[in-house]
């Protein structure tokens, strides 16, 4: 149907399920932002994230907390425009989703028909499976998130690391089962220990993405603005940084005011 036809080959969830099968690892990003997002698009990266990260990096809140779905809609649909191969997940909000499945449904719908993002994420294991099963329901596919779920923060008092105590490991054991049943097409584990996420991996036919959680999970995700370096003053353990954008950035900056202010910029041939 040449309605279904583009001159690229988009990465689906059962693109995601064949990786796993082929042990081909998934590599997945964060962007809110069209610039970011064409920059990235240029790449192989397999799933970008519109995360509720754009809390902390785009608004500078302490916590995912705040971030609205009217908020996340213009991030994801700025995104959206840019991307064109990988398949875009966006994250459902605090507040859209918890204990109200009927909510959770109508946030999820809102953010699929406005944003034509591919998929959703939402945090949460047992206690959300009512929201997850509705949406799935409407045919709207789900990334799990379990571990460290930052949404959950105020509840945990911490960012330390989740799942050391054998009671919290086989909670997030079964709540990936429980998710993988419902049919989520994948989970992300966030800062657990890496010898429990191989064995969450190894136990799950769909695929996981670990951030902080080890060599052994399907894929990775970061957060753009920290692996680029651009995030001061976050230096976690699992955080590998690709470069020293931050720095790079705020030097082209002084340049750009030191050339405005002594009159070196603009020059004749930068005038009409
Ligand atoms: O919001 C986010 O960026 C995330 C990733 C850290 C997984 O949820």
């Amino acid at each position: 149907m040449a309605y279904l036809q583009t001159d690229v080959t988009k990465v689906t969830t059962r693109v995601l399920q064949n990786m796993k099968l082929h042990g081909e690892k998934i590599a997945m990003i964060t962007a809110y932002d069209y610039s970011m997002a064409s920059l990235i698009e240029s790449t192989k990266i397999d799933v970008v994230l519109v995360g509720d990260s754009a809390a902390n990096v785009m608004q500078g809140h302490r916590t995912t907390l705040p971030i609205t779905l009217d908020e996340m809609i213009v991030y994801a649909t700025s995104v959206v425009r840019a991307i064109k191969r990988a398949l875009v997940v966006v994250d459902m909000p605090f507040g859209t989703y918890q204990g109200n499945s009927m909510q959770a449904l109508a946030s999820a719908i809102r953010i699929m028909k406005e944003t034509g993002a591919d998929a959703i994420k939402m945090e949460g294991g047992e206690e959300i499976l009512e929201s997850v099963q509705r949406i799935l329901s409407a045919g709207i596919p789900i990334m799990g998130h379990l571990g460290l779920t930052p949404q959950s923060i105020n509840k945990f008092g911490t960012y330390a690391v989740r799942a050391t105590e054998q009671e919290e490991a086989d909670r997030v054991k079964k709540d990936a089962q429980i998710l993988q049943e419902a049919g989520c097409f994948s989970v992300v584990l966030e800062k657990i220990p890496a010898k429990l996420a191989a064995e969450i991996t190894g136990d799950l036919k769909i695929p996981t993405i670990g951030i902080g959680a080890g060599m052994h999970t399907d894929g990775q995700v970061l957060v753009l603005q920290d692996m680029l370096g651009i995030t001061q003053q976050f230096k976690p353990r699992y955080l590998r940084t690709y470069g020293t954008f931050g720095e790079d950035i705020a030097n082209a900056i002084r340049h750009y005011v030191g050339d405005v202010k002594c009159g070196n910029f603009p020059s004749e041939k930068e005038q009409y």
